[in-house]
């Protein structure tokens, strides 16, 4: 009989409407040119919903450290208090310059597992290499040139290396990514923000994307892997340090080896949930909806323990919905 997982089915609702909520109050700001306060919106929401469900919940994964972050922070506390002892990674906005510029593929990402379920990562940068399931393993190494990836995932796949397509975070820092990956005969899908979605999209056979490549955020490297438990897929991920003091607060962070070469079930593993909503329009999910006195919402959620997952449409009385969360 296999263990009983501590995450209650009740919580896979409760993922959805923190997420719901968070794409709500962002979502009134798309357009603006306000960063900061398009993602403290969602974060107040996020923070406001997650107070409301039954667990003792801890952030693993959120906004900043206690000192630089007012709300959902690293080790802040979250939940009723009642309840499973929970590990939460959360990215309220996954995307606050594309929210703040109108542009596609702004989400509210959350992923929940079992106590030591996820990587405890600062806020820094990870290199990430990604593909989805149905390939052999060991199909990708993060240290292998980005030629020999496109050749493996190309072998693999029983196609031609001009049909592979890698999206990759369009950043100078990418300049030999993109080099090694067009040398080798394959395409570059280059996106502005949001590599969580660019990690999802692998497991997508319609999105015609086979690999996720480059450099971004740690945080957003542990969400995407907690996704990849649901659906399948192989992932690799290492903390890359600017200076000192993000290799300080690395090792704050319980990091002991600061070169090694996580696979995915160190990012995320056991049984974990998966939420997103989309803020602004996109591929993976719509965007929020404002109609009047009722808004509508997209949300995908997933579960490891038994790869379900589910896309909800939801429709909000914009004035009483969600907690009192909405707000014009
Ligand atoms: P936020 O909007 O949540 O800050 O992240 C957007 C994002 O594009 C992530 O998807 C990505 O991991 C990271 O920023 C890349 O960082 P940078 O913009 O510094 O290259």
């Amino acid at each position: 009989m296999s263990k009983k997982s501590s995450l209650d089915r009740g919580l896979i609702l409760g993922a959805v409407r923190v997420c719901e909520a968070a794409a709500i109050a962002a979502s009134r700001l798309i357009g603006l040119g306000a960063e900061k306060a398009a993602d403290q919106a969602a974060v107040d929401a996020m923070r406001t919903m997650l107070n409301d469900l039954d667990m003792q919940g801890v952030v693993v994964i959120g906004e900043g450290e206690i000192d630089e972050a007012p709300m959902l922070y690293i080790g802040e506390k979250v939940g009723t208090g009642q309840g499973p002892k929970i590990d939460i990674a959360v990215d309220p906005l996954e995307g606050t310059t594309i929210t703040a510029t109108g542009g596609p593929n702004a989400l509210a990402v959350i992923a929940l597992a079992e106590e030591g379920g996820l990587l405890h990562a600062p806020d820094i940068y990870m290199d990430k290499i990604a593909v989805g399931g149905g390939l052999p393993e060991g199909v990708i190494d993060l240290d292998r040139p980005p030629e020999e990836n496109i050749r493996a995932i190309a072998a693999a796949k029983g196609k031609a290396a001009s049909d592979v397509m890698a999206c990759i975070l369009d950043r100078p820092r990418h300049a030999k990514i993109i080099e090694g990956v067009r040398k080798a005969g394959a395409r570059v899908k280059l996106i502005p923000d949001g590599d969580v979605a660019g990690v999802i999209w692998t497991t997508d056979p319609t999105t015609g994307i086979d690999v996720y490549m480059g450099i971004g955020g740690a945080p957003e490297g542990v969400l995407a892997a907690a996704a990849l438990c649901s659906v399948g897929g192989q992932m690799q991920g290492r903390l890359v340090f600017r200076n000192e003091d993000e290799k300080a607060r690395a090792r704050n962070s319980g990091v002991t080896d600061l070169d090694r070469k996580y696979q995915l079930a160190d990012l995320a593993h056991g049984d974990v949930l998966f939420a997103a909503s989309g803020v602004t329009q996109g591929s993976l999910l719509d965007g929020v909806r404002w109609m009047g006195d009722k808004v509508e919402t997209h949300t995908m959620v997933m579960r490891a323990k038994t790869g379900t997952v589910r896309w909800i449409k939801a429709r909000h009385e914009a004035w009483r919905g969600l907690k009192g969360t909405i707000k014009r």
